[in-house]
């Protein structure tokens, strides 16, 4: 399983703090879940200093082209230099404020696998499109537009993040999550084959340490991406340790 922190635009050096208590606790009791952080770019080099190989370092995005004229732009490769290990693609935000498509997305991912990373792709439907019974048209569409090919052999994870429930503290319920989870696994298997089993599919959108443990427990659901309750080691913690055991 893995639990996934995305810091956003959030973090300046006091934040270093969080993750040396973070990798202090780690340390005294290790968990089940596979432990990843996506602080901004700006912190990544001294946050993966810090994280001395305990919990893995990720961007929060990458464009597509390993170097150039692309100004406040950041490379898969820059990622990677920094000490990330994975990069998130086509998180909502990006979607949403930097009008990033599915083409795009899909672009990026090819970048973060180019420069040896593990790509977390974020696909989810808005609340008008849920409204409107669109969910599942809308994260296929996402899912065979914004994923290459390439997924079924190089490191991979979905994030179902529906809109609705991102920094909102509402979440679907857990049918839902099992539904919706249930139908991505089916896409992931029809398009690749054996290859979908090693591409968890992680839910995002308003855990906390209080509906942690039952949405991991969730059939298909194989980790978390944490916004809001990832910026604090106490609240990063208890999720990650709501992980079931050999997960
Ligand atoms: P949230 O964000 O946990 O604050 O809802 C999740 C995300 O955007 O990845």
């Amino acid at each position: 399983m893995l639990i996934a922190g995305n810091w956003k635009m959030n973090g300046l050096s006091p934040a270093l703090g969080e993750v040396e208590a973070l990798i202090r606790e780690l340390k005294a009791r290790p968990v089940a879940a596979k432990v990843l952080i996506c602080p901004p770019a700006t912190l990544m080099s001294r946050v993966a200093a810090v994280a001395g190989g305990v919990i893995s370092i990720g961007g929060q995005d990458c464009h597509p082209q390993p170097s150039g004229a692309f100004t406040g732009d950041i490379s898969a490769e820059m990622v990677r230099d920094a000490g990330g290990t994975w990069v998130i693609v086509g998180h909502s935000e990006r979607r949403q404020y930097h009008g990033e498509t599915d083409t795009l997305v899909a672009a990026k991912a090819t970048a973060g696998w180019r420069a040896g990373l593990g790509v977390i792709v974020c696909i989810g439907e808005t609340e008008a499109e849920r409204l409107a019974g669109q969910e599942e048209a809308v994260v296929d569409r996402q899912l065979a537009a914004s994923i290459p090919d390439a997924a079924a052999t190089s490191p991979t994870a979905v994030a179902y993040e529906p809109v609705w429930a991102i920094g909102t503290g509402r979440t679907p319920t857990i049918e839902e999550i099992a539904r919706m989870h249930a139908h991505l696994r089916q896409q992931l298997t029809k398009r690749f084959g054996n290859g979908a089993r090693a591409i968890p599919i992680l839910y995002g959108g308003s855990v906390n340490p209080k509906n942690a443990k039952e949405i991991l427990a969730v059939p298909e659901v194989g980790g978390a991406l944490v916004g809001g309750a990832s910026l604090k080691a106490t609240d990063f913690l208890s999720i990650v340790g709501a992980a079931p055991v050999g997960s």
